[in-house]
């Protein structure tokens, strides 16, 4: 919750005065159903659901604890499955979309974040199938496949412990501002920056290789 009240008290009052915080952990049994039932209690209809949470866990494959991947796979895939299947039902006959957060690892190996690579490739995949299904629905889809923001994300998996990397990556609101433009401009796949869209090029070409 601090972190939602940090984030509202960064944005114009006139704008914020219509926020509703709900800190719910994705991962626990309940909470989707916590979240839609507050919604159908109070009749709102979101008209944009945005799948940003993720996390990962830094260290090689083998030598992690099954905990460890396990809590991945419960957030990244079972809960982001889960809210978008429960939103899109939900939303049934009103105006929708959704904003899939997946990753450049989605195209491509991470030695050190095997799970969360596949992770974000199922986010990938599953938004690319949606998107088709729901063609004539006039739900859009679209998936935001990143390089690095700067973010907390490094301290949160372990890697910014390990390795003490100064690659500098786009700052998170310029990442939101352009992933929310795209979106509105009616692009499917979002990447932002050049030799990222060209790297993805080449994960297309050269699939095996990287
Ligand atoms: N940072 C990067 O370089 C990068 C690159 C590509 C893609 N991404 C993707 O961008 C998205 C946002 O990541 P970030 O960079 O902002 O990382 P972050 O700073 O670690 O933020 C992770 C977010 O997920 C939320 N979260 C974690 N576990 C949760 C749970 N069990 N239930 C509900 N919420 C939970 C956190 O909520 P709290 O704040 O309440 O803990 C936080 O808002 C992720 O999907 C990530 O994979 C990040």
């Amino acid at each position: 919750m601090n972190n939602l009240t940090n984030l509202e008290s960064g944005i114009d009052p006139d704008k914020s005065k219509n926020i509703i915080k709900l800190a719910l952990d994705l991962t626990q049994k309940n909470a989707i159903d916590i979240l839609f039932k507050y919604l159908k209690d109070n009749q709102i209809y979101p008209e944009l659901l945005i799948n940003n949470v993720g996390i990962s866990h830094y260290g090689n494959f083998v030598g992690c604890k099954t905990s460890e991947f396990q809590s991945i796979i419960d957030l990244n895939i079972v809960s982001f499955t889960n809210l978008t299947h429960k939103y899109l039902n939900y939303m049934n006959g009103h105006k929708a979309a959704i904003l899939n957060v997946a990753s450049t690892y989605a195209f491509r190996s991470a030695e050190n974040q095997a799970v969360y690579a596949a992770s974000k490739s199922y986010i990938y995949s599953l938004s690319r199938t949606l998107r088709k299904e729901l063609a004539k629905s006039g739900i859009r889809i679209s998936v935001f496949c990143p390089g690095k923001i700067n973010t907390d994300f490094d301290e949160h998996s372990g890697k910014a412990a390990i390795i003490n990397s100064n690659r500098k990556g786009i700052s998170a609101e310029f990442a939101a501002k352009y992933a929310i433009d795209a979106m509105n401009d009616g692009k499917f796949l979002i990447i932002p920056g050049i030799l990222r869209r060209t790297l993805r090029f080449l994960y297309q070409i050269f699939p095996t290789t990287f």
